[in-house]
Order: C-alpha cells, then structure tokens, then sequence
C-alpha cells in the first residue's frame, strides 16, 4: 500500500525518475478524480502519483474535481500527500523559477465543491485550519531541500485565486495588500480538503512568473513553460530527497 503521494500541477503531469508498476482507475462518491493513480517506485519505494489538471493536462484550475482526487488518494490508503502547485511571486524574492514551501493560505476562490461535510447534516462538523498546511511535512521538504542543494523559501502566504485568466494588477495590489506572497489557482480547496480527511498535506510552490503588475510588461505564457520546466527540475530533486528519507 502506497503511503506517500505526489499530486502534480501544471508542469509537472509526469514523475519523470517513477518506475510505474500499475495505474488504479477509482470511483468515488464525488465522481471521477483527474485520471487513475499511477503507482510506481521512485528512489526504490512506493509511491502515488495523480496529476491534477490530468495526464493530457486538460482539466482547468475551477473544474478540477478536488473532492474526488483526495477522496481517492485517502481510500488508496494515503496517508502523506504533497502537492506541486505553479504560483505566481508577489513578494519581490519570488522570481521566476524559485520554490517556496508556503506556510499561510488566503482564499479568494469561489463556487468550488469545498467540503466533504454537506451531506451529513445530522451534525456540523468544523476543521481547525489555523496552521492550514502540516508543519511537520514541511519541515521534511525543506530539509530535502537543502539536502538537494535548492535554495527553498521558508513560509510565505499563497492567496488562491479562481483562475483559469491571471489577474489584473489592481488585483494583485489588493492580495499584497491582504498579506499575499504568491498567487495560484489550485491552492484551494485542496489543502482543507486534505485536512478534513485528515491527510498529512504541504504544498511546494514553484515561482512560473512575477504576478500581474510585479514584472515588465504582460506576463508570456511562454515565459512561464521555461520558468516552470527549469523549477520542476528542482522540485523533482527535492522529491527524490524526500522519498530517499523518508520513504
Ligand atoms: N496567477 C495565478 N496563478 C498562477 C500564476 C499567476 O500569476 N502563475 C502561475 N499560476
């Protein structure tokens, strides 16, 4: 039984190093997630691999279906999950290509399946979000971090936008204004869905791009194809690290 899992954001909808041995096709009672578990071996040990915006990445940030990918990754017996999200860098240090392990959630997000707990109505249930991501997880990934040699950002807040278009720039004005160091647009619902499963759950953010209005000009979507591809490289080293300890 695979403990660990990995879900893959833009950039990364593949474990390049992971020796797949078998994909499981799961049904939950939220629907279908993005596309089967891949399960495999990387770095020797078992892990799951899902990616978000689905394998061929079609699925748009406001249509993944959130419930159904960490569903099925919980009834798969996960009990460890790390998410890859591409953001874009409010804060001036978070240039292109840099990874940050994020700390702190804003959610500006809107009309998504967000809970678990609407069904059952014959009790409220309510989840500490305080701390929103699992420290102890992020601890792991920074010291893998500095294991791989990549100069990971501790802690930052990741504002959750709706997508799937970028922001203006007034609008990032107001998120740094709020307190946001990056913006993205998988960051929520994910990680309280992961808590209201009770999921051990951190986020490596990886820098595609200097938020509306922070960088020169409009933002290049190819621009961001680089920035990501040369981030994932680092997140990979990072993962490999992680699995190499803790396994
Ligand atoms: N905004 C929102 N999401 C993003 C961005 C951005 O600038 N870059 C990568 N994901």
């Amino acid at each position: 039984m695979s403990e660990l899992a990995i879900i893959g954001g833009t950039g990364l909808t593949r474990l390049g190093k992971l020796q797949i041995e078998r994909r499981e096709v799961m049904h939950t009672p939220y629907g279908e997630p993005s596309g089967a578990l891949t399960i495999g071996r990387l770095c020797g040990k078992e892990v799951v691999f899902l990616a978000r915006h689905g394998y061929g990445h079609t699925i748009p940030p406001h249509m993944v279906n959130y419930r159904a990918n960490l569903w099925a990754l919980k009834e798969h017996g996960v009990s460890r999950v790390i998410a890859v999200c591409a953001v874009g860098g409010i804060r001036s240090d978070l240039v292109p290509s840099t990874i940050v392990i994020p700390d702190q959630i804003i959610d500006y997000t809107w009309s998504r399946n967000h809970t678990f707990f609407e069904s059952d109505l014959s009790e409220v249930t309510h989840i500490d979000f305080t701390e929103p991501y699992s420290n102890e997880m992020r601890q792991v990934l920074l010291e893998a971090a500095a294991r791989a040699g990549v100069a990971a950002i501790a802690g930052g807040t990741y504002g959750a936008c709706q997508g799937p278009r970028l922001e203006t720039a007034a609008e990032i004005d107001r998120m740094e204004r709020d307190g946001c160091h990056m913006v993205g647009m998988t960051g929520m619902p994910e990680a309280a869905l992961a808590r209201e499963l009770g999921l051990c759950y951190a986020v490596i953010a990886v820098s595609a791009n200097a938020a509306a209005g922070r960088g020169e000009g409009i933002i290049s979507m190819d621009d961001i194809e680089v920035n990501l591809t040369r981030g994932m490289d680092q997140v990979r080293a990072i993962l490999e690290q992680v699995i190499t300890a803790t396994g």
